[in-house]
């Protein structure tokens, strides 16, 4: 087809097949998708055939108890054998499992033998601090192979990680801390980050101030900045973990042992503490990193832009990619340090064949400009992923072309924290794709699109995506908390599990995502939920009421906007706006915090008190206002569009 005979098409009508070459030598071929329709338990215990196993399952799934379900019941395994002692044991010791690029450009080239004798000596660390299977530990780490080798040791030895992402703040590590009643941190003095050092032990000591429960920090030398010591509780990794054994027997542990909790936000101001268990997570984070990314481990060099502190960097850097033994990238700093061509330089550097990254990232550097991806040869690349957010087509078109030089396929994959591994996504050797659409479920997942009466809609139509059955790395609860579980995900339909997104078929029946339909918003591929932000703004003495949405961002996907009550007494000037900013980032982490702070008089409010946020969206949006009939007072909305246009606002 001729350049223009494309442009005239719609998204939707436009389809890129992969090559032949690239279909001829796809992990995934077509005939998955049939043999997981026609024996889907066959065909999940296929896959979890490929891990090793000390003791074999007797039964696929157990889902007598739902909506918790077990996978491979009474099967017992070892994840960090899996991800680690296999490979050295099948000759494969001198691979290299990670090529870690500092910031600054200080680099550690890890063989899998090397991280076997890391992860052995943590996790005899971590047992001469008496942490033994089933003990919480908390992780708050910069993106360094520590990190990586602490969640391996931890799952070696039975004990379930939390990890929190190290650009939270001090409150939000405690609340998480708290909730898991964790007894041990591992952290470092601080990390790498747009060039400069930034603190994360002077965080964990404000974070576990009174909290006795904690009984070790244990921290990582990265950027010898000073640290306030408390040799009671404090040690360092370097001294406890060096002088241990590299040899550590490990156990076996039940299918359903918890491997991991990771706090994502609900539509609450309290995170919750999504629970993974062992067999079913480490099958599907496994059998979907070889047929989505096409893993080819002897060839290929991956790399996956996440912090580990997010569930992609829990399935797709540490579990996943260990698992079938890949050769992978991590990355400590941001794309623009020292330069915006830092990421394409790496690429080069290290030969990376599969990149995965997210529709936020590309805009930017579609933003910043052809230049920097072109002065670099990104020749090595046969494989694109994008996660976190729909991409929209012209970013799709823009990685393609400019990224995949037009002949790597685009794998969009849709997934959650909740769901632990890729459940939508075009397999690459096989799928059609349309720029911007994530396509259709993967062999061994259902999906469907139910409208408001839980009928499901049909091509051409839209509404609520929902997974008809359960899946192996399904979440196993909430902790501390199943029936916010149950509520949660169960209750909005009849034995479905309801995602919170929107989904349209288009009229060849690929799905499109179509952002939340809940109060959560999606800022940079990393959900916030809108009342997490309204509780840290009313927790500032000037603040009396807060509404807060995500507005439409060009770079971010939503950008959070926030109106705000001033207590009586409280002056509106100029600092106010910036004082509450930071006050947000202090209380969740710099990513919580808001693009824009209007002040305003009132908040549109329903007769029953519940505020109007689309409303509130519109002006955020600069739309004329939707329907405004069932206000309590129709005239607010005049107020607060005046107010919009003498209010201080903020940009950074
Ligand atoms: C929410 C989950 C999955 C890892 C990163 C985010 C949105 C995620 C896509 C995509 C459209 C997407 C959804 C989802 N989302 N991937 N490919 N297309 N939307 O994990 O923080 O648990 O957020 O991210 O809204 O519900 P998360």
């Amino acid at each position: 087809m001729s350049g223009e005979a494309l442009e005239n098409l719609s998204h939707e009508d436009r389809v890129f097949f992969p090559s032949e070459k690239f279909a001829a030598q796809a992990n995934g071929k077509a005939d998955l998708y049939d043999r997981a329709k026609n024996d889907r338990d066959g065909f999940w215990n296929e896959q979890a055939e490929n891990l090793q196993w000390d003791t074999k399952w007797s039964q696929v799934l157990d889902w007598s108890d739902a909506p918790v379900s077990k996978w491979f019941v009474g099967g017992k395994l070892n994840v960090s054998v899996n991800c680690v002692d296999r490979h050295v044991a099948a000759g494969n010791g001198s691979r290299v499992a990670i090529h870690f690029e500092g910031e600054r450009g200080d680099t550690q080239t890890i063989t899998y033998q090397n991280l076997l004798d890391s992860v052995s000596q943590a996790a005899n660390a971590l047992t001469e601090l008496g942490i033994k299977a089933g003990d919480r530990v908390a992780i708050y780490m910069p993106m360094i192979p520590e990190a990586v080798i602490s969640m391996l040791a931890c799952a070696r030895i039975g004990a379930p990680h939390s990890v929190v992402f190290g650009g939270f703040s001090a409150e939000s590590l405690r609340s998480r801390i708290e909730d898991a009643s964790a007894s041990l941190v591992i952290t470092a003095d601080g990390g790498f980050r747009k060039g400069s050092a930034f603190g994360l032990k002077v965080a964990v000591d404000e974070a576990i101030e009174d909290m006795p429960s904690v009984k070790n920090v244990l921290v990582v030398k990265r950027t010898e900045q000073e640290v306030n010591w408390n040799s009671d509780r404090d040690i360092w990794w370097d001294e406890i973990v060096s002088r241990q054994s590299t040899s550590h027997a490990p156990q076996a542990f039940d299918s359903e042992h918890p491997l991991f909790i990771l706090y994502t936000s609900g539509t609450t101001g309290k995170p919750k503490g999504i629970l993974h268990t062992t067999g079913g997570y480490l099958t599907q984070a496994s059998y979907t990193h070889r047929v989505v990314f096409d893993l080819k481990p002897e060839t290929d060099v991956y790399w996956c832009t996440a912090d580990v502190g997010w569930i992609t960097g829990h399935s797709y850097v540490t579990y996943g990619p260990l698992a079938n033994g890949a050769t992978q990238v991590i990355y400590e700093g941001t794309p623009d340090t020292p330069h915006k061509g830092r990421w394409w330089e790496i690429v080069a550097k290290y030969g990376v064949t599969i990149l995965y990254t997210a529709p936020t990232a590309i805009r930017t550097f579609m933003k910043w400009g052809d230049e920097f991806p072109q002065a670099h040869d990104l020749s090595t690349l046969r494989l694109l992923g994008s996660v976190g957010e729909p991409i929209n087509p012209e970013a799709w078109m823009w990685y393609r072309e400019v990224i995949g030089a037009s002949n790597c396929p685009i794998v969009d994959t849709w997934w959650q924290t909740e769901t632990g591994g890729i459940m939508i996504s075009p397999l690459p050797g096989v799928t059609g794709t349309k720029p911007g659409s994530a396509m259709g479920p993967i062999p061994g997942i259902s999906a469907e699109i139910l409208d408001d009466a839980g009928v499901a809609v049909g091509h051409g139509s839209g509404g609520y995506l929902v997974l008809t059955q359960p899946w192996p790395a399904m979440l196993r609860g909430i902790w501390g908390d199943m029936e916010r579980y149950k509520e949660t995900y169960w209750s909005r339909f009849k034995s479905q599990y309801f995602a919170g997104d929107g989904a349209k078929w288009d009229n060849d029946g690929a799905i499109w995502l179509l952002g939340r339909v809940d109060d959560v918003m999606n800022v940079s591929g990393h959900r916030i939920s809108t009342t997490e932000v309204e509780s840290a703004l009313v927790s500032h003495p000037t603040v009396a009421e807060a509404a807060v949405v995500g507005a439409n961002d060009e770079t971010t996907g939503q950008g959070i906007v926030a109106f705000v009550i001033l207590r009586a007494g409280s002056e509106d000037g100029p600092g106010v706006a910036q004082e509450l900013r930071a006050h947000v980032a202090k209380e969740i982490g710099a990513i919580a915090r808001p693009r824009q702070i209007l002040i305003v008089a009132e908040l549109p409010k329903t007769r029953s008190g519940k505020i109007m946020r689309r409303l509130l969206r519109d002006v955020a949006e600069n739309r004329t206002l939707g329907d405004v009939t069932t206000l309590a007072d129709p005239t607010i909305m005049n107020l607060i569009s005046d107010g919009l246009n003498s209010s201080s606002t903020d940009d950074d």
